[in-house]
């Protein structure tokens, strides 16, 4: 007899977008919902398309983009809501309209000033609406567990009715605890009697750490659907972790006989990937993909594993895709090699892609002895994705010290000339950030700035994301060099290309599209 499928839905786009220092532009989105289609997760949600043109561009993009899972677009039960939710999905092969309501007294009373009746009306027109438009329907009664639960009863009753196919009972603030949260499960599988028609879908919050924990068990109590995040992004504490959910049914099959559609040798990559997108690091000790997941520090420890891996060892490093650090070419592999190497870390590289792969992977071999597979990835997930640059850097040089005033000097090419400023700054990367302003004529105030070696031994590559506010608009920016210099002034750079690009793609967009910003 086959297992029960648990269906793994990923709002890293749209829950985990909300968080802070997690925005991603279009391009970056479109990374990582390919990258998500590669996991296997069953529903992608891209976005929330009335919230903004590039909510709605982006939603629309990742359904192009992605045909074989399901695309959500959410929207509040609202008539312009769902309507633009249409209009962005309308292009995907597997629609869903994601539709929600508070149904909790507090939100009631305090955000909507509506009562129950009124919300019950409001929730039924809405999924009526986006049922005329699409098979698929989902309804989130939003803040759920601080629900009455009689009214919640009715409300999933009553939406199923009006033809809701999937119905989400959010822990909206993260307030439940898993027995609890498991007995509401249970009710509404018992009270509930058209229950069977829809999938029942649970969306878990970290706010006291117990996102996965509720979300485990809800599945244990009859849930079919978990909606999380890579590397657990999302509002405030942020949502239920995919990573650890997934494990958590792969591990522990003896107790939770349910398997889900995602490839766990792509867990890292795919958190990887949104950590090179984000700059948002995951802390060391973090379950699955934390840098210290699968290291054995106690000698006793290592003793052990040394003997048996099973004695500390709930899974292998590589049922996450996580490889020991392991030496893959050098300086004189040719093209065929490199091609080879990418086909079995998963990358299919297209002629031209494997052309531009090999161009930057000769530069970085000039740089350091050894390539590991770190470094191909850094490679393809970053120099193979870099967008249009306005400005190119063509020198940078920095001094420093405790005697002097920090001062860069940056040369800029812009495509047909050359420009050189120096500036001096409270330190190097200030005075290099400072050169390029005046070069660019954008003025960037440094928000975040972290570096950290991406890969081991003395000519190790050193990785630096920024977050850059322009004037109230932010960017972020990436870079990895072997010179920590170098690097911090591609990375400003990268935030820089990346403004001008968007800005640049946005007047397109409007000239093309002038109802669209209406
Ligand atoms: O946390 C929440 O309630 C949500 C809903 C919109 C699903 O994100
Ligand atoms: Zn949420």
């Amino acid at each position: 007899m086959g297992q029960a499928r648990v269906s793994i839905f990923d709002t890293t786009l749209r829950d985990g977008e909300q968080s802070p220092g997690c925005s991603m532009n279009l391009d970056e989105k479109l990374r990582m919902a390919r990258q998500l289609e590669i996991l296997g997760v069953d529903v992608i949600e891209a976005g929330f398309p009335v919230a903004s043109d590039d909510d709605f561009a982006a939603v629309q993009a990742v359904a192009q983009a992605c045909r074989r899972p399901i695309i959500a677009g959410l929207c509040r039960a609202l008539p312009q809501d769902i309507t633009r939710a249409w209009e962005a999905l309308r292009g995907a092969a597997r629609p869903r309209i994601h539709t929600f309501l508070a149904t909790s007294d507090i939100h009631l009373h305090h955000k909507l000033h509506k009562t129950r009746g009124e919300a019950l009306e409001m929730a039924v027109a809405g999924v009526r609406l986006a049922k005329s438009l699409t098979q698929d329907v989902e309804f989130s009664a939003e803040d759920a567990t601080r629900t009455d639960v009689d009214f919640l009863c009715q409300m999933v009753e009553a939406v199923i009715e009006a033809g809701a196919t999937v119905v989400n009972i959010p822990d909206t603030v993260g307030y439940a605890i898993p027995s609890e949260f498991g007995d509401l499960i249970r009710v509404l599988n018992q009270r509930v009697p058209n229950l069977h028609r829809a999938v029942l879908s649970v969306h878990c919050h970290d706010d006291l750490g117990l996102a996965v924990a509720n979300s485990i068990a809800a599945v244990e109590a009859g849930a079919r659907q978990v909606e999380c995040t890579v590397n657990g992004i999302g509002e405030r504490a942020g949502n239920a972790s995919l990573e650890e959910v997934v494990m958590a049914l792969q591990v522990r099959r003896d107790r939770l006989p349910f398997e889900t559609g995602v490839l766990a040798d792509q867990i890292i990559r795919s958190s990887q990937l949104l950590t090179n997108i984000t700059g948002v690091h995951v802390q060391p000790n973090k379950a699955i993909v934390g840098r210290n997941a699968f290291a054995h520090e106690a000698g006793i420890h290592q003793h052990g594993v040394l003997q048996n891996r099973s004695t500390y060892e709930i899974m292998t490093p590589e049922s996450v895709g996580a490889r020991t650090q392991s030496l893959v070419l050098g300086k004189h592999s040719g093209r065929h090699a490199l091609d080879q190497r990418f086909k079995e870390m998963g990358f299919d590289l297209t002629k031209l892609e494997l052309e531009k792969a090999y161009k930057i992977f000769t530069k970085l071999s000039d740089q350091k002895k050894e390539i590991f597979e770190e470094d191909l990835l850094a490679i393809v997930q970053d120099g193979l994705a870099q967008i249009p640059e306005a400005w190119k850097l063509r020198a940078v040089q920095a001094t420093a010290g405790t005697m002097a005033t920090a001062t860069a000097l940056v040369t800029l090419w812009d495509g047909e000339q050359e420009f050189t400023e120096t500036a001096s700054g409270d330190g190097p990367v200030n005075a290099v950030c400072a050169s390029m302003d005046k070069l660019t004529g954008l003025k960037g105030t440094l928000l975040d700035y972290t570096v950290r070696s991406i890969t081991v031994g003395a000519d190790a590559v050193g990785e630096v994301f920024v977050h850059v506010d322009f004037g109230g608009t932010p960017s972020s920016g990436r870079a990895a060099s072997t010179d920590i210099v170098d690097a911090s002034a591609r990375a400003y750079l990268n935030a820089v290309n990346k403004l001008v690009y968007a800005r640049r793609n946005r007047d397109l967009q409007h000239q093309l599209l002038p109802a669209a910003s209406a």
